[in-house]
């Protein structure tokens, strides 16, 4: 790719934004054909019925009392002391993984995933994840001079491929003293995939066997969609199995109040480090504060307040809870009728269970997604298959939705 004046630095900028260019069109179809004629699942948000993002209304009342001092001042670079007392219990909840935990503020789940590989991988080296990701993952990682490798995520049973990770993870080791490992659960975006039980206690197992060898091991929770993985509490089960690591193992769950909160455009996050030793602890302090300084600097500071004024008061906590169960419902509806109407059509998706969006796997992703827009369906192509944000769209769209995708893959593929 050629520059005119930047540096490219190994970047690869593949033209328009993927997403922004199909959002686009999709809103085209909608000022020529009207909203209920069109859907538009290209959105990584909560959407209600009529097209509208969902805001949960007790944080905008909690936002509404903040004081222009609050909302003005700088926070600290690592946090607001309050709101890094919470961040354990918006994390975990009840489930807290045994062990010593550190804590730093992050511009949403992305900047975790930033400071994670700047600050537990190296120069060059190689971070791994599964082969359907969220895309910024290799943007981030090669911003920072590192690349990406993938596993196969899934086996020949739809369950998660653990031998497949084991494999990788060991193939880079060979090259390198440790490695960062990006895991997205539950409710992987872009599948919807939650591990069950035993496959996160074979996880947890490889995981082990592997740090036997005695190289370094990160291993990034991505939980950005955990309080939409169903129920919430529920959700946060398998955590203390992420407890009562090696030594070598250091765990990190990067927090996301971007959806759970709806606070995407707040830029509110946090990663918090488990590990079985205090020093290594109060290092993830220091090397993660020290990253921050030197990109964000600071994260905006009346979402912290928000989050910290929510968890410190019961009346408060239950009522954005009780808020976020209505659309937990909503959003598992939407689920399920996708499901119902992929099995009635013949429709073969990624093995998916909650979460904002459905991955259907097929040959010749971009056309079939072109074959879409004729009936004024748009998802995103996204390498091997389309993405359909069941969270923009309505139940009755879930039910349409998949008989038209067999459909268009039936008119492309043969
Ligand atoms: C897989 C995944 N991780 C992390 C994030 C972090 O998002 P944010 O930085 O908005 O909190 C997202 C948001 O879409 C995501 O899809």
């Amino acid at each position: 790719m050629d520059y005119i004046f930047a540096q490219g630095n190994g970047r690869v900028i593949t033209g328009k934004d993927k997403i922004f260019g199909v959002s686009q069109l999709a809103k085209a179809a909608i000022a020529e054909h009207g909203r209920e004629n069109v859907t538009n699942a290209t959105i990584g948000a909560l959407l209600d019925d009529n097209g509208d993002l969902i805001v949960l209304s007790s944080m905008v009342d909690v936002l509404k009392e903040m004081s222009p001092a609050e909302f003005a001042e700088y926070a600290p670079i690592a946090g607001v002391p309050a709101y890094r007392e919470i961040l354990p219990q918006a994390a975990f909840g009840d489930f807290r993984p045994d062990g010593y935990i550190e804590t730093c503020a992050t511009p949403g789940g992305t900047g975790t995933i930033r400071n994670t590989i700047s600050c537990f991988s190296a120069y060059g080296d190689t971070v791994l994840t599964s082969n359907w990701f969220w895309s910024p993952y290799n943007i981030i990682a090669s911003e920072i001079g590192r690349k990406l490798d993938t596993y196969e995520m899934f086996n020949d049973q739809d369950g998660l491929n653990i031998e497949g990770i084991e494999k990788k993870i060991l193939e880079i080791l060979e090259n390198q003293d440790s490695i960062v490992v990006i895991f997205n659960a539950p409710a992987h975006n872009p599948t919807g995939y939650t591990p069950a039980d035993a496959e996160w206690d074979e996880l947890v197992a490889m995981i082990k066997r592997v740090a036997a060898g005695g190289k370094k091991i990160t291993f990034l929770l991505d939980i950005a969609y955990i309080d939409f993985a169903g129920d919430s509490v529920k959700a946060r089960e398998f955590l203390p199995k992420f407890g009562n690591m090696p030594d070598n193992v250091l765990i990190i769950a990067g927090f996301s109040a971007s959806k759970g909160f709806t606070f995407y455009g707040l830029r509110t996050g946090g990663m918090l480090c488990v590990t079985p030793r205090k020093d290594i602890a109060d290092e993830f302090g220091r090397v993660t504060s020290f990253a921050s300084r030197g990109s964000w600097s600071n994260c905006t500071r009346v979402g912290q307040l928000a989050l910290a004024k929510v968890f410190n008061d019961d009346a408060l906590l239950k009522k954005v809870f009780d808020e976020r169960k209505a659309l937990e419902k909503l959003l598992a509806d939407r689920c399920q009728a996708f499901k119902d109407a992929s099995a009635a059509a013949g429709l073969r998706t990624c093995p998916f269970s909650a979460g904002f969006f459905v991955t259907i796997p097929c040959d010749n992703d971009d056309a079939v997604n072109e074959e879409l827009f004729k009936d004024n369906i748009f998802g995103i192509a996204i390498g091997g298959g389309i993405r359909i944000a069941i969270s923009a769209i309505t139940e009755d769209a879930c039910r349409m939705v998949p008989g038209k995708i067999a459909e268009a893959i039936r008119k492309v593929n043969g």
